[in-house]
Parts: C-alpha cells; sequence; structure tokens
C-alpha cells in the first residue's frame, strides 16, 4: 500500500502573521489557515481584542500567538517582528490585512484623514513586509497576501482615500513579486468584493447601498468572510507555487461586470 502524498493545500506547522485578525476579513483569514494546518499569530492595535480573537481559537484546539502591535509604526514593527521570530519561530505567511476606510465626499476630506487611511492601508503593508521579508529572503522562502479589494480597480463615491490607498497596494503588490519571487517569496493579493464586516456596518445598514450592491453583483448577495479563507489557503500553499503577482478577486462577479 502506498501512503497518499499530503496535500499541496495543506500548512501544517508554518508559523502565518496575519495583521489584522482581531475582527472581520482577516479573523476568517486567520481561522482558514489555522484549520489547514499553521500557527497563527494574532495582531491588532488593541491587546484585549488580540486576546479574545486567540482565546478563541486556542479553545477549538488550535496553537496560536499573540502579537499586538501598530503596524503603522515603524519602530513597533521591527521589533513585534523580532519577537515572533525569537517567540514562535520564523514567519513563513504574512497577511496583511489591517485597513480602514472613511466615507466623505473626497473635496472635504481632511489632510490627517487622508494621512491615515494612507498610512494604515498602504504604507503600513511596506514596513511590515520589507521586516518579515528579510528572514524570509534570506530562508528562500515565503508567501505574502496583500489584501486589496475590488476598489484597486473601481471607484465608487465617497471613498477616495481608500480607492487610492488600494490602487496603491495592487502596484506594491507586483513590486514586491517582482523583486522578490526569484529568491523564493511569493507575493499575491486577494481582492474582497462587498463583505459583512464591522467596516461595512454602515453600508450593510442602509438599505438603498444595499440594494444597489445586489443589483450590481451578479451573485445577487453580499459575501462572508469565511469565503475569503480558501484564497488565503491556497495563495499561502505550495498548491501556488508557481503563482506570484496575481490578484485573486473573491467578489461575486463584481469586478467581471459593467
Ligand atoms: C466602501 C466599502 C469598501 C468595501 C470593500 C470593497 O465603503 O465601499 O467599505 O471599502 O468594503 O473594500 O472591496
Amino acid at each position: 500500500m502506498t501512503t497518499p502524498s499530503p496535500s499541496p493545500f495543506r500548512l501544517d506547522g508554518r508559523i502565518a502573521l496575519v495583521t489584522g485578525s482581531s475582527q472581520g476579513i482577516g479573523n476568517a483569514i486567520a481561522r482558514g489557515l489555522a484549520e489547514a494546518g499553521a500557527i497563527v499569530v494574532f495582531n491588532g492595535r488593541d491587546a484585549k481584542k488580540v486576546a479574545a480573537a486567540a482565546a478563541e481559537l486556542r479553545g477549538a484546539g488550535f496553537k496560536v500567538h499573540e502579537a499586538p502591535f501598530d503596524v503603522t509604526k515603524p519602530d513597533d514593527v521591527t521589533a513585534a517582528v523580532e519577537r515572533i521570530e525569537r517567540e514562535a519561530g520564523p514567519i513563513s505567511i504574512l497577511v496583511n490585512n489591517a485597513g480602514s476606510n472613511k466615507r466623505m465626499p473626497l473635496d472635504q476630506v481632511p489632510d490627517e484623514v487622508w494621512r491615515e487611511v494612507l498610512s494604515l492601508n498602504l504604507d503600513s503593508v511596506f514596513y511590515v513586509s520589507k521586516r518579515v521579508a528579510k528572514g524570509m529572503l534570506a530562508r528562500k522562502s515565503g508567501a505574502i497576501i496583500n489584501i486589496c479589494s475590488v476598489m484597486s480597480e473601481l471607484g465608487r463615491p465617497t471613498v477616495g482615500p481608500y480607492t487610492a490607498s488600494k490602487g496603491g497596494l495592487k502596484m506594491l503588490t507586483k513590486a514586491m513579486a517582482i523583486d522578490w519571487s526569484r529568491h523564493g517569496v511569493r507575493v499575491n493579493g486577494i481582492g474582497p468584493g462587498y463583505f459583512k464586516t464591522e467596516l461595512n456596518a454602515p453600508l450593510v445598514a442602509d438599505p438603498n447601498f444595499s440594494s444597489w450592491l445586489l443589483n450590481r453583483t451578479p451573485m445577487g448577495r453580499w459575501g462572508e468572510t469565511k469565503e475569503l479563507a480558501g484564497a488565503a489557503v491556497f495563495l499561502a500553499s505550495e498548491a501556488a507555487s508557481f503563482v506570484t503577482g496575481h490578484i485573486l478577486y473573491v467578489d461575486g462577479g463584481v469586478t467581471g461586470s459593467l
């Protein structure tokens, strides 16, 4: 009898840092990676929320770590990445998920709000990735996944800073892939469509927005965050060994349709 070879989709024993994983999309992706065998490092700014999210998975029998830190502060990121690698082990999967949105007409966006959104959604990805890639490049192995958006391709009124940040993130994903893939580090993006998350609570609660969205979406519904886990597991795994510089849209068909 031959032993079946392990599934290329398994992530057993690999250390996965997921930024912004106490809630929403990051939390669902963290769970998906853990179910595929990864040891997840939870992150967020609020240590209590990080501890609660970690406790939930620990309670379900998974091995997890906690790393509360602010991804927008370069020195904090340096210290946190060093500590994670010392205490948990080398990070082999990085999911840059932390992000936010401020909705208002573009001509009314205060300069500080522009900076805040760009700092969290785009600058932080550079700060965290550069520091994590250091080890990955030395080991010649690693997978980085950036959480982009359908707004990496499409705009909509009142979310200018967010749209600009996600467009930039798509191109940063390609830049990282181009510089690092040759050295064993694959970099891809996931572009979520509209999901029922805390960030989108005001949109979910707005019947006009919801009916516009459901008409606009070929699948005719909002996404559930657990529907993003498969894309993250795939991109992190050996099953995607020749996939790099790609953005995988998980959007119920929105980017395919006018
Ligand atoms: C908005 C939303 C967006 C979406 C998402 C689409 O106001 O349009 O908050 O940010 O949630 O990013 O991909």
